[in-house]
Parts: structure tokens; sequence; C-alpha cells
């Protein structure tokens, strides 16, 4: 996610990219093994339906949704879902970090977001903008107070302006930080959280896939995974497949215990009955 792949119609400041630019391709082949939670997967596809509808929609004055706020702890699929929306609607993906925006130079940020979203409206795109809880945190901790108002200004501004193809999408980790103001202008949000058992159930069969495993794994995977995000099960169960690799063994279930214990991930504490076993 981190390669430097700016497009060059991109704005630029300081010779710090602001935003990468990701080919409908690209975004197709990074949601392969999205799992999307029932609530979440409404959602989307509703806005997808909607926006494959303008002319009724216009038909009967009713506008249509283009901005779309995401919310919840890291990895929990804030990111790939942003991939997933440009993927269905066959758009390219621009993803924005925020926070290099803000921090780029004193003075420019309120700039940089308008060259952001005047591009969005010449090319139709999913503008996505990461970490979008930038505003909020910088406005309070920041020295350059004003300088933070008049950028929270701009982006109301542009938010209420916005129109067209494109679709803008914004993710935070801290809900609760955002600017109320900035808050309420989008008209699709989406809540992310650890994924429950079904959505497990489907994450670990797609990650273990065709790999020799024994019957008992997926269950115990499930259960002693309760509680992790997406991102670190998928780390624990490629560690697991690893050490499985290296024994020339089929998948086990002291394989995930042991790739658990090492990994070390953060979990919500709603975990139950983990038996992490020395292997
Ligand atoms: N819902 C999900 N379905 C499938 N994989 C996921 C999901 N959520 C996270 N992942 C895995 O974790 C990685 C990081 O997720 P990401 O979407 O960046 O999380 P967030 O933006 O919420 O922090 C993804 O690239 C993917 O490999
Ligand atoms: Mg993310």
């Amino acid at each position: 996610m981190n390669k430097n792949k700016a497009n060059l119609r991109l704005p630029r400041s300081k010779g710090i990219d602001m935003g990468t630019y990701y080919e409908v391709k690209e975004c197709a082949r990074k949601v392969k093994r999205i799992v999307l939670p029932p609530v979440n997967r409404q959602i989307v596809e509703e806005f997808i339906t909607i926006l494959g509808m303008k002319d009724k929609f216009e038909q009967y004055d009713v506008p249509i949704p283009n901005k779309v706020v995401m919310f919840g702890p890291p990895g929990t699929g804030k990111t790939l879902t942003a991939f997933y929306m440009a993927t269905r609607l066959e758009l390219p993906l621009i993803l924005v970090r925020l926070d290099a925006i803000i921090h780029s130079h004193l003075g420019e940020t309120g700039s940089n977001i308008r060259k952001i979203f005047d591009y969005a409206k010449g090319s139709p795109c999913v503008l996505f903008l990461d970490e979008f809880d930038a505003v909020a945190r910088t406005r309070e901790n920041n020295d350059e107070v004003k300088e933070m108002a008049r950028a929270v200004n701009t982006l109301l501004q542009c938010l209420d302006e916005f129109e067209g193809d494109s679709v803008f999408v914004a993710a935070t980790n801290l809900e609760e930080e955002l600017d109320h103001a900035v808050w309420r202008r989008f008209d699709t949000k989406m809540t992310y959280g650890m994924p429950e058992e079904a959505s497990r159930n489907e994450f670990i069969s797609l990650l273990i896939g065709d790999f020799a495993s024994r019957g008992t794994v997926h269950q115990a995977a499930s259960e002693l995974l309760s509680g992790c995000s997406f991102a670190d099960m998928e780390q624990i169960i490629l560690k697991a497949k690893r050490k499985a690799i290296i024994e020339d063994s089929p998948l086990l279930q002291g394989h995930i215990e042991t790739a658990f214990t090492e990994y070390k991930p953060k979990t919500t504490g709603s975990r139950q009955n983990a038996k992490v076993g020395a292997p």
C-alpha cells in the first residue's frame, strides 16, 4: 500500500506525494479475499445500486449519495472496502493520507485539500482520505490552530460542493474525534469492528484455502482468533502456514497456537476460551 505510484497528474506539495493512484485492475487484485459483514455488505450494495440508477434518482429529484465515512479499529477492512467500491464502480482509487497533506507545509493545507477535490471533480475516481481524524486531532493539539481551522473550513466547503461522478470515502479509527460539522456531511456511514464468528470462519477458509490441514484446524483457529482483527488473523495464519511448510506437515492446531503466541495480537478482550497452548 505504501508503494509510491503517484500519478503525475496528481498535485504534489514540497515533493511529498499527496495521493497514490490505483487503476481499477490493481483495486480488483487487492479485494479478492474481502469479507464484508452482512450489514456493511448491504450498505455497499445499496450505494452501488443507487449509483447505477442515477437517471431515476434525478427523475425523482432525490440526490444520490457520494460521501462515505468508515470508522473502526485498524485492520478491520476500511481501506479494503474503499478498494472494493472502486472495483465495483470501475473507477480508479486515489488514496490520500490526510496527515501528509496537513503536515506538508504550513499555510498550504487548505489549498492542498482543494487541489485534491478539484482533481476528483475533473477525473471520476474514488477519492479516499485515510486517517481522516487527522483534521480533528490536529485542530485540537497543534500550535497552528488558525491554519487548521481554515483547513477544516475548506474541507467542509469541498464536501458541500462535491458532485459529479466521483465518490468520496473517508476512514478513521477515532470516530469521537471527528469534527461534528464534518461528520454530518456524510450521507453514508459504516462501522467496522473485530470480525464475528461467521466472518472469522469465512476468512479462515479463504486464508487456509487448499493448504493441507487437519480437520479441527478451522474450528480451533476461529475460537483462538476471536477478538483479533482481520489483519491480525491474516498474519497469524500465514505465520502458522510457514511453520507447517518448514516441518513439511499439514497445518495443525499447534501451528496456529504457536503463531498466535509469537504474534501477540492486540485483541478487543472479547476473546473467550482461547487456549494458547505450548507447541
Ligand atoms: N474485511 C476484511 N476482509 C479481508 N481481509 C481483510 C479485511 N480487513 C482487513 N483485511 C486484511 O488486513 C489488511 C489491512 O486491512 P485494512 O483494510 O487496511 O484495514 P483498515 O483500513 O481498517 O485499518 C488488508 O489488506 C487485508 O489483507
Ligand atoms: Mg486503513
